[in-house]
């Protein structure tokens, strides 16, 4: 299984994302985001930054890697949008934010269409709206704003296995349900 997150912006919640779901199913995580101190988070060994000047590594079939890509461009990126099983775009939610999402989606279409869009951060009842404005084919799920993603950080688990207990799963609110919406949309498309 291979899965991209992308969206031409930065801020969006791509490495939030790809950090959660590689804590979760114990992906490989392979970056162009030099800057990016993965090594906080995880094991160093599960992580391939990939440098300015370098090509992507040619990945076996049967490994399960998430690229977390830069929010730029990269002559290097078509090639891996074409070769994952799918790619998850986030977006936040404010207007401008929502139409620098519309032109990176084009841009991926011209790559494949086995594309997720995951309206990020929202607040309570934002959903309809930026659901509406986005006008996508492509399937589009909810991810609130939670405390959950720094927490993720400072205690190096993903979201649901931090929420062990009622309490705290009452604390992270609808996300802990969402996120498995988020992992079945992906199922669709591949095994985790
Ligand atoms: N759903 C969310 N709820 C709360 N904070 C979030 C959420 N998604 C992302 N963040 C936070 O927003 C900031 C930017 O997210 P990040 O994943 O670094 O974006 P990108 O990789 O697209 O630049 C980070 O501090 C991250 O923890
Ligand atoms: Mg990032």
């Amino acid at each position: 299984m291979k899965i991209a997150v992308f969206n031409i912006k930065g801020g969006v919640g791509k490495t939030a994302i790809a950090l959660n779901l590689a804590m979760k199913y114990n992906l490989g995580i392979i970056s162009n985001d030099a800057l990016y101190p993965y090594e906080n988070f995880i094991p160093e060994k599960s992580v391939l930054k990939v440098e300015p000047d370098e090509k992507f590594p040619d990945i076996p079939g049967n490994f399960k890697v998430v690229y977390d890509l830069g929010g730029y461009s990269d002559a290097r990126v078509p090639d891996i949008l074409e070769a994952v099983n799918v790619v998850l775009v986030p977006t936040t939610c404010k207007d401008d934010q929502i139409e620098i999402t519309q032109k990176a989606l084009e841009n991926i279409e011209q790559y494949t269409d086995k594309i997720i869009v995951i309206a990020n951060c929202l607040k309570p009842g934002e959903f309809f709206r930026v659901q509406k404005k986005l006008k996508t084919p492509h399937p589009v799920l909810p991810l609130n704003h939670s405390r959950g993603f720094e927490r993720l950080k400072e205690h190096k688990k993903c979201i649901q296995e931090l929420a062990i207990t009622p309490l705290l799963k009452s604390a992270y609110g609808p996300v802990i349900g969402q996120l498995l919406e988020i992992d079945n949309a992906i199922k669709e498309f591949g095994e985790l």
